[in-house]
């Protein structure tokens, strides 16, 4: 489903409308969007994206244009999370608070690779596959494991080529 609050950009492509979950989010112009994705309300995806199945950019992500994010790519908007207060209540939105995480211009995604909440990467990286990002990853780096560490650079092999 599609919530009336989102803001969609443009020649956005969704193809299986009942198949996503986007509500509070800004979507930009020309972005695709693949089945079993959801967008949480005050997250932002740039123009030209390509936003692959199965994966969850939740609130507080800030991604730019013309980035890929593959398939199963979890986002983190809380790295200690609790389910119920000191007291045993229910948290609401006014016992956490949202850490913000940001995707540079042209940067990648690898399948199942999980990005930690406060993370920046920057333009034109490359997260590998099943990586797990703690730690910002400079523009052009490509990085890899658990946790991510760089292992090459963009210009050099990969998104020039077509690898993705
Ligand atoms: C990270 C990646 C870009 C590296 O590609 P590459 O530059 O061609 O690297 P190579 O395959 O030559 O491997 C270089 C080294 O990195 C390691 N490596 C490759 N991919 C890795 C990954 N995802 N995580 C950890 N290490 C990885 C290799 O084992 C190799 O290590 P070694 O030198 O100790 O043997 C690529 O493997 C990858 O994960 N791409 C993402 C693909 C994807 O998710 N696409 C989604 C759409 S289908």
């Amino acid at each position: 489903m599609i919530a009336n609050d989102v803001k969609l950009g443009e020649g956005v492509v969704i193809h299986h409308r009942d198949l996503v979950n986007l509500y509070g989010c800004v979507i930009g112009d020309g972005t695709r969007i693949g089945t079993f994705v959801e967008i949480q309300k005050g997250a932002s995806v740039g123009v030209n994206c390509k936003i692959s199945s199965h994966s969850f950019i939740c609130e507080g992500v800030i991604i730019g244009d013309e980035v890929f994010v593959g398939h199963g790519v979890m986002f983190i908007n809380d790295n200690y999370p609790k389910a119920v207060t000191e007291h045993g209540e229910l948290q609401t939105e006014q016992d956490w608070s949202v850490i913000e995480t940001r995707v540079g211009r042209g940067a990648s995604l690898g399948t199942n690779s999980t990005i930690l909440g406060g993370i920046t990467i920057g333009d034109n990286a490359l997260v590998g596959a099943g990586a797990v990002v703690t730690s910002d990853v400079p523009e052009y780096a490509v990085v890899g494991g658990v946790p991510a560490r760089v292992i090459g650079d963009s210009r050099e092999r990969g998104q020039q080529e077509g690898v993705l």
